[in-house]
């Protein structure tokens, strides 16, 4: 059962935190290199603009990480997006919140919204610091918004120093794209088993490659904890920082020899081929190349996302 941590706490809105929030988020677009994204902010206290608060009906989600079950796996979710795509965010963050099961949890997901601050046209600066204060769950790091220009490095580079009170906050920390949507509970359950440390996962190229594929294609991956702080703190990921990014990535493990265990789980996540049932996977762990609604309505369908209560009154 994956535990999901959205909207664990309601944010009660007020004129007065609307205001409050609204000289926040011009401060963020006017100094956008102060912005910072603690992503347990109630835990780290005041740390950047999106929690300069002491609100704490908009805390974000986290608030609970510190009487955590120390057997329970811990997984971050980053969402590489861009900040003009609020619907795209706001529908993706719904589909992994009704994937909340309740009851007692064997793995918390945490799914963050990760974001380049520049450039950030005052509209969007905005906007994302009202889904940050509603939330919780925006990352936005000090890089440039272009693929391959580094993004992936400045995601798992500055975790170690956000999470930094931290031993170990996340036993794996993930990659994944706007286009693809994640079963979380298949994800749980094939992480499960997997080493913790030393691990690299997604779906591999060459596939047939079981044991050493080069490289896991970047509709999502994995990496354990130990691995993102070998990478923060490595100059030689540093200076090969860019290129396209799912192959960098692989580059870096291979050449600093890490990322003894890996794990291929091709073909459980894959390309959208249409909306018959049989291009869904049953085993599925995620669905890519999930571009326009239309796709994320088929696959949402087709899994049962969108099934109402008989007692609906909404007839579609
Ligand atoms: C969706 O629900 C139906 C009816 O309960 C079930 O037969 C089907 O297997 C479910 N589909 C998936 C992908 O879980």
């Amino acid at each position: 059962m994956a535990s999901y941590s959205y909207l664990t706490t309601r944010p009660s809105y007020s004129l007065i935190s609307l205001i409050l929030l609204l000289s926040f988020a011009l401060l963020c677009v006017s100094f956008p290199a102060y912005l910072q994204n603690p992503l347990n902010p109630a835990a780290a206290g005041v740390r950047g603009c999106f929690t300069a608060t002491t609100n704490d009906a908009v805390a974000p989600a986290a608030a609970t990480t510190d009487d955590q079950d120390p057997e329970q796996l811990r997984i971050l979710v980053g969402v590489h997006t861009v900040a003009r795509k609020h619907a795209r965010q706001h529908l993706i963050r719904m589909a992994y919140a009704l994937q909340q099961t309740p009851g007692p949890s064997a793995a918390r997901v945490d799914v963050r919204f990760v974001l380049c601050a520049r450039p950030m046209p005052p509209e969007h600066g905005a906007f994302v610091a009202l889904e940050a204060r509603a939330h919780g769950d925006m990352l936005l790091l000090d890089c440039a918004e272009n693929a391959e220009d580094g993004k992936t490095y400045s995601y798992f580079a500055a975790l170690p120093a956000m999470l930094g009170e931290r031993e170990r906050p996340y036993d794996y920390v993930m990659k994944v794209d706007d286009d693809t949507y994640l079963r979380l509970e298949a994800l749980v359950e094939t992480l499960r088993d997997a080493p913790r440390e030393d691990m690299y996962y997604g779906v591999g190229l060459p596939f047939m490659h079981r044991e050493r594929p080069r490289f896991m294609l970047g509709m999502g991956y994995v990496l354990s904890w130990d691995l993102v702080q070998w990478i923060a703190a490595s100059d030689m990921v540093k200076r090969e920082a860019k290129g396209v990014e799912d192959v960098t990535t692989g580059n870096w493990l291979n050449m600093g020899n890490k990322a003894k265990n890996r794990v291929n789980i091709y073909p459980r996540m894959y390309d959208y081929k249409s909306a018959e049932a049989e291009d869904f996977l049953e085993n599925t762990v995620g669905l890519h190349q999930l571009k326009e609604d239309l796709k994320w309505a088929h696959t949402l369908e087709h899994f049962n996302a969108t099934r109402l209560e008989p007692s609906s009154k909404l007839n579609i």
